[in-house]
């Protein structure tokens, strides 16, 4: 499946996906199923990495798991059917993104130089994956990181840069960020320099790893492009990502037609029902009457009743929303009952299988 018009280099280059996190802020929806194969767009959220792969003509795929690690090969197999070759590796205990990374040399095939790209399992990029490669070459950094700005960078990894993109320093989740660019979660290394991460214990790449580099006095070498980015660790980033490759303002391979709203075709919707804002309908779904579905995720067999309304929520499969129940910004676990007349808002997050009855909850934020 690789574009032709993709770069040589990126041909050269191998892939480690980390995917072995426990994606506790998406419970319970994670309790069964890990983060990054969580229904988006109508496919796992890894699905739309691994094409992004594939289309930059990358073809050997390494996925770093842990937690329900046997879910990956079950869904993936050898990767053909996605054009690429896929490996999996799994840590017995999480080593940690550092650890993660190192566990899985031994599987990769190229001499000490070639590119190693490492993806977090759990963004969302837009970026010039190429162009970033290409940089790593012309500097011959040991590291490049792809570097996006963001208005608040305390959750994550803040690094500064000198004017030629060559990186300062790593700080990650510091409270005092010396600029806005953060590590975006795409970072190329050098085989021989990922080969100098410890081995059988927990690693930070972020706390350990890129520090000591920079401390050696290695290039480690920051490629900024302020393309579309999204990390979906939350339940709201991960229903505005869907929506977002649901209406094309990211591109997906894995999104045919971009449009409103992606609608299994044996989902049931009711002819007066609203759906859109690049919401998705999964297979088997009952929308019924007068019923309004925003901007939001429904996994598969969801029933939703008469005059009720939906917004920016997961819903996961078999979760049920009585009649003129409101939620906004909520997660229903798989196989919930959300009684008539209820109001779920802010994060509110119900557990697989619980029952909410009847006019119990009444929570609208500021009202
Ligand atoms: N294999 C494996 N083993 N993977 C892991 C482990 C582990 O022990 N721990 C975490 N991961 C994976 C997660 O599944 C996720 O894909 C990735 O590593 C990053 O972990 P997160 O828990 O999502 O980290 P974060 O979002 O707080 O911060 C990271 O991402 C930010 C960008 O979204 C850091 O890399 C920050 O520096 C960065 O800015
Ligand atoms: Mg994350």
């Amino acid at each position: 499946m690789a574009d032709p018009a993709a770069d040589p280099l990126a041909a050269q280059a191998e892939a480690v996906i980390l995917v072995g996190g426990q994606g506790s802020r998406l419970r319970p929806l994670t309790l069964t199923t890990p983060k990054p194969m969580l229904p988006c767009a109508g496919v796992p959220f890894l699905t739309h990495q691994l094409l992004r792969l594939a289309e930059t003509g990358i073809e050997h795929v390494v996925l770093a798991t842990s937690y329900r690690a046997e879910v990956f090969a079950e869904h993936y197999g050898d990767g053909g059917e996605l054009g690429l070759a896929i490996d999996y590796v799994t840590e017995t205990e999480p080593l940690g993104t550092g650890g993660g990374i190192r566990n899985v040399a031994d599987r990769l095939t190229g001499g000490p130089d070639t590119p190693v790209v490492i993806l977090n399992g759990d963004v969302l990029s837009g970026h010039d994956l190429t162009a970033q490669l290409r940089m790593h070459r012309e500097v011959d950094a040991a590291v490049t990181l792809h570097l996006v700005g963001v208005e608040d960078p305390r959750a994550f990894g803040c690094v500064p840069t000198e004017a030629d993109g060559r990186v300062t320093a790593f700080l990650e989740k510091t409270p005092e960020p010396v600029t806005d660019q953060i590590n975006a979660g795409c970072y190329i290394f050098r085989r021989d320099v990922l080969e100098t991460i410890p081995t059988g214990r927990p690693v930070s790449v972020e706390r350990e790893t890129f520090p000591g580099l920079l401390a050696a006095g290695s290039r480690v070498q920051g490629y900024r492009e302020d393309a579309y980015w999204l990390d979906v660790g939350t339940p709201a980033a991960f229903v505005r990502g869907s929506a977002d490759l649901v209406r094309g303002v990211l591109r997906s391979p894995a999104v045919a037609a971009p449009g409103p709203a992606l609608i299994a075709p044996d989902a049931l919707v009711a002819e007066d029902a609203q759906v859109g804002d690049g919401s998705v309908i999964g297979p088997g779904c009952v929308i019924s009457a007068g019923a309004v579905i925003s901007g939001s995720v429904l996994f598969e067999n969801v029933w939703v009743a008469a005059g009720a309304e939906v917004r920016s929520s997961v819903l996961g499969a078999g979760a049920r929303v009585g009649e003129r129940s409101a939620l906004t910004d909520a997660v229903l676990g798989d196989q919930s009952l959300v009684g008539n007349d209820n109001e779920l808002a802010a994060g509110a997050r119900l557990w697989a299988s619980a029952v909410l009855p009847d006019a119990t909850i009444r929570f609208s934020p500021g009202a």
